[in-house]
């Protein structure tokens, strides 16, 4: 484990974290409370991602921030006074809980004065990136990829084929109009395919692959100077796809790693309430009595609606 960290850290040092949208689906809870400040059982999704970021050896998180949305790097800070008052109480499980976030990894905060989209979001992570950093990786904090492995795998496969890298799902061809869609061509690696072109949200008739694009990026740094040339959009905002499809377009490499674990999609709470039972179902203290709750409330609802 300890050889794969370094390994794969000569290829990540820093890994973008874009969270200044305005996470529009969630209201009215984020009225006031970050999207990626809402707990996956007890950890905000923001904790799990940065602690994916330094499983993979990377040493600094740059989080896009909203000027209304501190709460998100506060996070991450230090909180003595609640450690000591933890630690004065004999509550040691609960301290090392506050104490995680602080200790994974150096987050930078970036400030995204207005929500111009995900492609304006990650441009402004150049400033922080270091001159010898000739790529880096953007995770979505919605996005919740497991195994965490494989920011790893997309780091060994830019060090084969160089260019970008990102992370594809296969889902059912009729789920693919919710979707970014590769178009693909094979590479003698059958879990890796070159990307030649790449659609939005597809008829499902139009859907050049199975493949869709999920939010692990591993990007060249001529990312930003194709982020400098495209126009704002979809809703007006400046996408990283349009970026991406720039650099596809102009003869860079850009692949995918296809990867068979399991996704979550924390960014609506169509998906953020199944991440939750999964999780709490896969936890120690909550999983059995959660796991006949569940039981119970299925049982209800298929009484009610004639499914028994
Ligand atoms: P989303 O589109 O899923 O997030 O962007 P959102 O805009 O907050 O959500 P809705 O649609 O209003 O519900 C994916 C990620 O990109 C960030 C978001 O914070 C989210 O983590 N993002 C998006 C930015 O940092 N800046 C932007 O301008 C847009």
């Amino acid at each position: 484990m300890a050889i794969e960290r370094e390994d794969s850290a000569r290829g990540i040092t820093t890994v973008v974290i874009p969270a200044a949208g305005m996470g529009t689906r969630f209201l009215p809870a984020t009225k006031t409370v970050p999207k990626e400040l809402l707990p996956v059982v007890d950890t905000p999704g923001i904790e799990l991602i940065a602690e994916e970021a330094a499983s993979v050896g990377a040493r600094r998180l740059a989080v896009i921030t909203a000027p209304d949305k501190q709460e998100v790097m506060r996070h991450f800070e230090a909180f003595p006074q609640l450690v000591e008052t933890l630690d004065a109480r004999g509550k040691d499980e609960q301290v090392s809980k506050v104490k995680r976030a602080n200790q994974l990894i150096h987050p930078v905060a970036v400030e995204q004065e207005k929500p111009l989209g995900l492609g304006h979001a990650v441009g402004l992570a150049e400033e922080v990136l270091g001159e010898d950093e000739d790529s880096f990786a953007v995770m979505l904090p919605d996005d919740i990829v497991l195994p965490a492995t494989v920011m790893a795998e997309m780091a060994r496969v830019r060090a084969d084929l160089g260019g970008s890298v990102l992370c594809a799902f296969e889902v059912p061809r009729e789920q693919t109009y919710n979707y970014g869609v590769f178009d693909v061509e094979d590479t003698a690696d059958p879990a890796v395919k070159k990307v030649v072109g790449m659609v939005e949200k597809p008829a499902v008739e139009d859907a050049p692959s199975n493949l869709v694009a999920t939010g692990r990026y591993l990007l060249d740094r001529k990312i930003f100077d194709a982020l400098r040339r495209i126009k704002p959009g979809k809703g007006g905002e400046l996408q990283l796809t349009d970026a991406i499809e720039l650099l596809i377009e102009e003869g860079e490499p850009v692949h995918v790693v296809v990867h068979k674990g399991k996704r979550h999609d924390l960014g609506n709470p169509g998906g953020y309430i199944p991440a939750n039972v999964d999780f709490g179902l896969r936890d120690e203290k909550y999983g059995p009595t959660l796991y006949k709750a569940i039981k119970q409330i299925m049982a209800e609802y298929e009484a009610e609606h004639g499914l028994s």
